[in-house]
C-alpha cells in the first residue's frame, strides 16, 4: 500500500471512529501490575508476587478495604504476561490456565462485585513486549470481542513487534473494534512511544479522537532519575503535549511508583505533585498489601487527588526553570483556583525561594494558599506580596491557590468541597 492510500484509509477510519463513549472525563485512577511485579511468572518460588489471579484479587481487596476506592482509585489493570502462549481453538486469546484457572471473566466479576473495574493488556504486533501472543491486524476484532465478552473495562494496547504502518492501521482499527462491541471500554494507546512521541510523527489530534489516553515516552523505573527524566521530557515538549490533553484524552507519563523502593518521601511527594499538575493518570504500581504510611498518605492526599481530577481537565505547564535548579509548575483549575508546584532539583540542602504570585504571572487580586502536603494555610496574599518557601532537595512545595472573592466566601467553600 502506497503512502497516499494509507493516509486516505486513515482519514476514513478517523472519520468513522470517535472514541467518545463518555469515559475518562478525568484521568483514570487505579492500580497496574507492571512496574512493581513485571513478568514474574514463577508462582512456585514466588507465589505472593507472581502474575496470577490471586494477585489481582488481593489488590482489589486492598483498594476496597483500605480507602482507595472512595478516593477514585477504581481500575485494577493486568499488564503483560497473563496469556497462554497459544490461542484457543476459536483463535481467541486465553489466559495461562495455571495462573488464571478461573479465567478472566470470573476475575472481572470479582472485581465488579466490589465496585471496581478491570483493565487488561494486549499488544499491536506479532508478540507482546515479553513474547506472549500479539494482536495482528487480522485478530483485532476477535480480541476486542473477547475482552468485551469477559467484561473488561479498559485496554492497554502496547506496540512491540509491529512496524509504523501496522501501528497506523491497528490503533484506529482497535478503537473501532472496541466501539463496535457496544461495551464501553477505556482505550490506552502506546502508539506514540513507538514513533518517538512527538509531532509530526505523532498526530495528537487523531490520538485524542481514537484513544482516551496514550503513553508518550519511555517506561518508568523505580528511581528518582527515571521520574526526573520523564518530567523533564514532558516539560521540554510541553508546547506539543499540553494542548493535546483534555477531558477524555490524556497524556500518560506512566505509573506512580510511590510505595516501592526507589523514592524518598520528598521524591514521592514530588511525583504525586507533578502527576497532579500534568493531569496524568494516577495508576499506582506498588504492593498495596505492604505499603508504609508515608506512601499511603501521599497517594491518598485528597487535595492532590482533587487537583489531578479537576473537571476542566487542563494540563499544567512548567512556568520557570531558575538557574539555581528550582522549577515552578502551574495548573489552572475550576472555580478560578490553581495549583503551583515548586520543585527543587538540587542535591544539597533545603533551599529558600523568594517570589510573589505576580512574578508567576498571577493577576492583581487577593489570594489564599493551602499547602497540600503540610496542611498549613497562607492568608492575605495579594499578587505582589513577597513570600519565601523552603524546598527540600528533590522535593516539592505544592500550593492549592484560590482567588478570594469576598472576605471569606470562595476559598473555604472550594477547599471544603475537596476535603
Ligand atoms: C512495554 C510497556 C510497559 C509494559 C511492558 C510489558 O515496555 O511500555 O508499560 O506494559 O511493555 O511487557
Amino acid at each position: 500500500m502506497g503512502p497516499l492510500a494509507v493516509t486516505q484509509l486513515l482519514a476514513l477510519i478517523s472519520l468513522t471512529v470517535a472514541m467518545d463513549n463518555g469515559l475518562l472525563k478525568t484521568p483514570p485512577m487505579g492500580w497496574m501490575a507492571w512496574e512493581r511485579f513485571r513478568c514474574d511468572i514463577d508462582c512456585k518460588d514466588d507465589p505472593e508476587n507472581c502474575i496470577r489471579e490471586d494477585l489481582f484479587r488481593d489488590m482489589a481487596d486492598r483498594l476496597v478495604e483500605d480507602g482507595w476506592k472512595e478516593l477514585g482509585y477504581e481500575y485494577v489493570i493486568i499488564d503483560d504476561c497473563w496469556m497462554s502462549m497459544l490461542r484457543d481453538e476459536h483463535g481467541r486469546l486465553q489466559p495461562d490456565p495455571f495462573r488464571f484457572p478461573g479465567g478472566i471473566a470470573k476475575l472481572a466479576r470479582y472485581i465488579h462485585d466490589r465496585g471496581l473495574k478491570l483493565g487488561i493488556y494486549a499488544d499491536m504486533g506479532t508478540h507482546t513486549c515479553m513474547g506472549f501472543p500479539g494482536t495482528t491486524l487480522d485478530t483485532i476484532n476477535i480480541d476486542a470481542q473477547t475482552f468485551a465478552s469477559w467484561g473488561v473495562d479498559y485496554l492497554k494496547f502496547d506496540g512491540c513487534s509491529s512496524n509504523p504502518i501496522e501501528q497506523m492501521l491497528g490503533y484506529p482499527l482497535m478503537s473501532k473494534a472496541l466501539n463496535a462491541t457496544g461495551r464501553p471500554m477505556a482505550y490506552s494507546c502506546s502508539w506514540p512511544v513507538y514513533v518517538g512521541g512527538l509531532p509530526p510523527k505523532v498526530n495528537y489530534s487523531l490520538l485524542g479522537d481514537i484513544c482516551h489516553l496514550w503513553r508518550n515516552y519511555v517506561d518508568i523505573q523505580d528511581s528518582w532519575d527515571s521520574v526526573q527524566g520523564i518530567v523533564e521530557w514532558f516539560s521540554n515538549n510541553q508546547d506539543d503535549l499540553q494542548p493535546a490533553a483534555g477531558p477524555g484524552r490524556w497524556n500518560d507519563p506512566d505509573m506512580l511508583i510511590i510505595g516501592n523502593f526507589g523514592l524518598s518521601v520528598d521524591q514521592a511527594r514530588a511525583q504525586m505533585a507533578l502527576w497532579a499538575i500534568m493531569a496524568a493518570p494516577l495508576i499506582m504500581s506498588n504492593d498495596l498489601r505492604n505499603l508504609d504510611n508515608s506512601a499511603r498518605f501521599i497517594l491518598q492526599n485528597k487535595v492532590a487527588v482533587a487537583i489531578n481530577q479537576d473537571s476542566m481537565g487542563i494540563q499544567g505547564r512548567r512556568l520557570l526553570q531558575e538557574k539555581n535548579h528550582i522549577e515552578v509548575y502551574w495548573r489552572p483549575l475550576s472555580h478560578s483556583a490553581s495549583a503551583l508546584v515548586f520543585l527543587s532539583r538540587r542535591t544539597d540542602m533545603p533551599s529558600l525561594y523568594h517570589t510573589s504570585l505576580a512574578k508567576l504571572k498571577y493577576d492583581t487580586g487577593n489570594y489564599e494558599a493551602y499547602d497540600v502536603f503540610t496542611g498549613s494555610t497562607v492568608t492575605g496574599l495579594n499578587a505582589t506580596t513577597q513570600f519565601t518557601l523552603s524546598i527540600n532537595p528533590s522535593g516539592v512545595v505544592m500550593w492549592y491557590i484560590n482567588l478570594r472573592m469576598t472576605a471569606t466566601k470562595s476559598y473555604f467553600c472550594t477547599l471544603w468541597r475537596i476535603l
